[in-house]
């Protein structure tokens, strides 16, 4: 059964081949990715360094696509701006990270962003039940943040379904996005606990297969599945 809901794909570039990232990029774009999804770590909040919003603006001329921030840094409220400025669409910022969400959320809504929240896998939905109004995006991780091709951890999908059931009660349009540890294998349960897109790196950028090759895979292993 074919369903309604189209599941959005969101290649991470986190396990691209950093030497030709505009290219990667181009590739994932014409592969028929929806966003692209931008891992940035400060080696801080993540024990990781990435990439900042130099970077970003470079690679805005290899994709039409949203750029999707996924922004793994302490004191995030200090850096929108620059994020902003680069050109990315979405901010998603983590929970953990914020002392005051609410403000945060809002300066990136004045950028012109979609606003976005992460939750690290045993943060609570709680923790961001009076934050749903102000949200476009929830990012629920299934890996601890840091390091691409991690294995999913599957009791975080609990959350997912949680937080599913949260939106609608509260009658909340937000965007669940699941990222860590998804591949053809897991996609599938990922897309039944409720996840509306799911960012894959490794599963997307290998070097056993083309791009293309990857997020063709990715989408046939939900072909079958029956979407509400
Ligand atoms: C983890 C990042 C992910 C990462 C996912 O810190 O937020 O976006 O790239 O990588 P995979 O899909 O390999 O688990
Ligand atoms: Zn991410």
């Amino acid at each position: 059964m074919t369903s309604e809901r189209k599941i959005k794909l969101a290649p991470s570039i986190l396990s691209a081949d950093f030497s030709r990232l505009g290219e990667q990029v181009s590739e994932a774009t014409q592969a028929g990715a929806d966003y692209i999804h931008l891992d940035v770590m400060d080696g801080q909040f993540v024990p990781n360094l990435t990439f900042g919003p130099v970077v970003i603006e470079g690679l805005k001329s290899y994709t039409n696509l949203p750029l999707d921030a996924h922004l793994m840094i302490v004191e995030p409220d200090r850096r929108i701006q620059d994020f902003v400025n680069a050109g990315v669409d979405h901010i998603t910022v983590h929970a953990e990270a914020c002392v005051h969400l609410h403000k945060v959320l809002q300066q990136i809504k004045e950028g012109g962003c979609r606003a976005g929240v992460a939750l690290n896998p045993t943060t609570p939905i709680a923790a961001i039940e009076e934050a749903l109004p102000f949200l476009d995006i929830v990012l629920i991780l299934t890996v601890n943040p840091g390091f691409g091709g991690q294995v999913l951890i599957p009791e975080v999908l609990g959350k997912v379904r949680k937080l599913k059931e949260m939106a609608a009660e509260k009658g909340c349009q937000v965007e669940i996005e699941v990222d860590g540890g998804i591949n053809a294998d897991t996609a599938p349960s990922v897309v039944r606990a409720g996840a509306d897109t799911l960012v894959a790196g490794s599963a997307v950028f290998n070097k056993q297969e083309t791009v293309a090759e990857a997020v063709a895979k990715l989408r046939n292993s939900l072909k079958e599945l029956s979407i509400p």
